[in-house]
């Protein structure tokens, strides 16, 4: 439609219409499936509103979506189609690794296009708008949403909400795209003590240098939706904050698309003690500005009488309506209902073989190899070895957030082994989890799904001795462990972050035997492997893999791909130790360089310091040595641009994919500045024996930081330039910005 259709169309709708745009319904209410996550309540909306609703959550499927369009459209006075939108957060049906594991690949263009690649599964099934990419800055392993983010740094996170956002968005003038809603602005990962849901309370220094980058990004890389985070932000909940939503969001960054609340936000204003009731709740949100009421039913009961009784400004409700008629019209919908979906074009586009290809290849450079003693990976085909593990055979490689995926889809660690070694020796040797007291706490388990996920205790002893038995006979035992899919991702925080106690029992007993171990981890958080990493030979960090897990697993094991990933979260040695992030402040008092020797310095007496394994941190076959690193100046101006040339080597006869990592430390600014902090990084392909330049470019945008007025800023002054293959083992250089 022409925007003056679009325009008249929206002066003729009546009050009760245009309401309906605002109200997001999950399939229930159209009588479709109901698979979407988050707390139930009772509605207590009219059918009306139901009728008039303009958008639905988490139903997917050409068929299904067809119908309730179809049947929607018909009851809508003006026919106005419906948008469909879902957690397509790391696939649609070729589920990816997980967005910690897609981090760790450190590889923006395959991910960019592997995003393309969902978008286009989940257009081809009726969605139109992915609720996707979430880029919160995560520091705290204990929350498990520290699954779905690429990690903990806020220049890394913004690179992968530009270039997701991008894969999404970028074929939607051939109906192969989706919207993309970048999620949850803001700073949702900062909760208190990594406890789901709780409150943020950040400076605003701290706020627009670490958390803000990412949304800021993926708004300038034109995403046509921002979604709020559940939580409270500096004692205002971030649903009715002004602030955040208008003020920074529209008005600082220039966003016009649409603010979708997150799921109940808007009614859980009252829980939050912000407002008294629901129709408080809707009048502070559509004022702050949140267009869109997902899954309550404040603005479907609340508005109208706001409007009736001179208590809210109808054009705050026309200007969310022209934006969501807007979003329509660009997806061609007034023209297209369906958006192009139909089961043949959904068939014929999932789970293609160029798409399980792709997400293989980032399963692969997701994995991270933590440790490799004597370098005892990769293996070979003729070695004595066996598969041990709860994971050896599950198809749950896939993660929380995967709601659209099948496990059966799924290329178990089992079937991966076996392309190399056919008669492969393949236990469970325990339970993923048999802490009952766990999974009672989850809140959601019944009496017998527990049961159905715990042996008993004469199962147990016999899988234990079944594993005892195949290791004796094994030289290397592959120990598949990790999280069970519903211990990561939403409603997950954890105050213990090690490996479940019978999974570690196993571990001990197998390393008793003498048996050389290979430790693969699924899991969705960094873990603390402290009281394992001495019992095994190598530990390879996979995530949730994927679709494709078990052959990415068994090619890096193998050494048909070489482990290239690169951590973008730290592991700490002890979960008291978190929130754990590299880029901190030094303090009065650093355990290094301080006056205190000893004792009076930043630390915990009962603990080591730092990271077991830091941020940027990952091995592969091979060595590869930074020789040195130039500097084309000393001192710089702020409008000068600093040549920085890293000289490496690659000293193994392996072919190595290395990121190289630059940091910064601003030594002293009016806002005390991160120890160093990441600005740029390059993945380069090292043929074995060689040496390569790599070069970077910094100016003085990179340098700046923000104040507590939220300025960006930058001082004259001393910084150190700083490259490596992590956040610990760099090269340092120093450079003075002149006035
Ligand atoms: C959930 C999540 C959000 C998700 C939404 C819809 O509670 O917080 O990330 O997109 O509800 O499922």
């Amino acid at each position: 439609m022409r925007q003056k259709e679009i325009t008249s169309l929206l002066n003729d709708m009546s009050l009760e219409e245009k309401i309906g745009q605002l109200v997001q319904l999950s399939g229930e209410f159209f009588s479709a499936n109901d698979i979407s996550l988050g707390p139930i309540q009772k509605l207590g909306i009219s059918q009306q509103i139901v009728n008039l609703a303009g958008s639905a959550l988490n139903v997917v499927g050409a068929r299904v979506t067809r119908e309730v369009q179809k049947k929607q459209m018909q009851m809508q006075p003006h026919h106005i189609p419906m948008l469909f939108m879902s957690d397509i957060i790391y696939g649609y049906k070729t589920i990816l690794p997980i967005p910690l594991g897609l981090g760790a690949t450190w590889d923006l263009d395959k991910v960019e296009k592997a995003f393309s690649n969902a978008a286009a599964e989940a257009a081809a099934a009726g969605n139109h708008v992915a609720f996707a990419p979430m880029v919160d800055v995560a520091r705290d392993a204990r929350w498990g949403r520290i699954l779905e983010s690429p990690g903990e740094d806020p220049f890394l996170n913004a690179k992968f909400a530009q270039f997701m956002v991008n894969g999404l968005q970028k074929n939607i003038s051939n109906k192969c795209g989706q919207i993309a809603c970048v999620k949850h602005f803001a700073a949702y990962g900062a909760v208190e003590g990594g406890k789901e849901y709780n409150s943020v309370d950040l400076s605003l220094s701290n706020l627009y240098q670490n958390y803000l980058p990412p949304y800021k990004a993926a708004v300038k890389a034109g995403c046509g939706m921002v979604m709020t985070s559940l939580t409270s932000l500096n004692g205002v909940p971030v649903t009715a904050n002004k602030e955040l939503l208008t003020d920074i969001l529209r008005k600082k960054w220039g966003f016009t698309g649409i603010v979708i609340s997150d799921y109940a936000s808007i009614y859980e204003l009252i829980k939050h003690g912000f407002v008294s009731d629901e129709v408080q709740a809707g009048k502070a949100a559509l004022e702050a500005g949140v267009d869109i009421d997902m899954k309550s039913p404040c603005y479907a009961n609340g508005l109208k009488d706001l409007v009736t009784d001179g208590r809210l400004d109808e054009n705050k409700i026309n200007q969310a309506v022209l934006r969501i008629l807007n979003l329509k019209n660009k997806l061609g919908l007034f023209e297209d209902p369906f958006f192009g979906a139909s089961e043949e074009k959904e068939n014929e586009c999932i789970l293609t073989v160029e798409k399980r290809g792709l997400a293989r290849q980032l399963s692969e450079e997701a994995i991270v190899l933590l440790k490799n003693k004597n370098n005892i990976l990769p293996l070979k085909q003729d070695q004595n070895i066996a598969l041990i593990g709860p994971y050896a055979k599950k198809g749950t490689l896939i993660g929380m957030w995967a709601i659209h995926g099948s496990t059966a889809d799924t290329v178990t660690i089992s079937e991966g082994l076996k392309k190399y070694i056919p008669n492969l020796k393949v236990c469970s040797g325990t339970d993923l989890q048999r802490d009952r007291k766990l999974l009672d706490n989850l809140g959601f388990l019944s009496k017998e799904d527990i049961a159905k996920n715990i042996a008993s205790e004469d199962e147990e002893l016999k899988n234990n001795q079944e594993a005892l038995k195949v290791a004796a006979s094994s030289d290397i035992v592959i120990m598949a462990m990790g999280e069970e899919t519903y211990e990561d991702g939403e409603a997950s925080s954890k105050t213990d972050l090690r490996l479940a106690q019978n999974q570690r029992n196993l571990i001990d007993q197998i390393a008793k035997l003498g048996k050389k171990i290979i430790l693969v981890l699924i899991n969705g958080r960094p873990l603390v492997l402290s009281d394992v990493a001495d019992k095994v030979d190598a530990i390879v960090e996979a995530w949730f893999p994927g679709t494709e897990g078990g052959n990415a697993i068994a090619n890096v094991i193998f050494g048909k791909y070489n482990p290239s990933g690169r951590l973008t979260v730290d592991f700490p040695y002890a979960s008291g130790a978190e929130p754990l992030y590299y880029n901190h402040l030094a303090t009065g008092r650093p355990e290094n360089g301080s006056q205190h020797i000893g004792r009076f310095v930043s630390k915990y007496i009962d603990c080591p310091q730092g990271a077991l394994y830091p941020f940027g941190f990952g091995l592969s076959y091979g060595k590869v040595k930074y020789n040195s690193m130039e500097l084309s100046a000393s001192r710089i101006t702020v409008s000068d641009q600093l040549k920085v040339t890293v000289n490496l080597e690659n000293q193994s006869d392996f072919t190595i994919n290395e990121t190289v990592q630059l940091y910064i430390h601003d030594e002293v600014a009016s806002v005390v500045q991160p120890v160093k902090r990441l600005i740029d990084f390059k993945k380069v392909e090292l043929k074995p024996r060689k040496l390569v330049k790599v070069i970077f470019k910094v100016t003085s945008n990179q340098l700046t930081f923000f104040d507590n007025h939220g300025n960006e800023k930058i001082e004259p002054g001393r910084f150190a330039i700083m490259a490596g293959p992590n956040s610990r083992d760099l090269i340092s250089k120093e450079i003075d910005l002149i006035g």
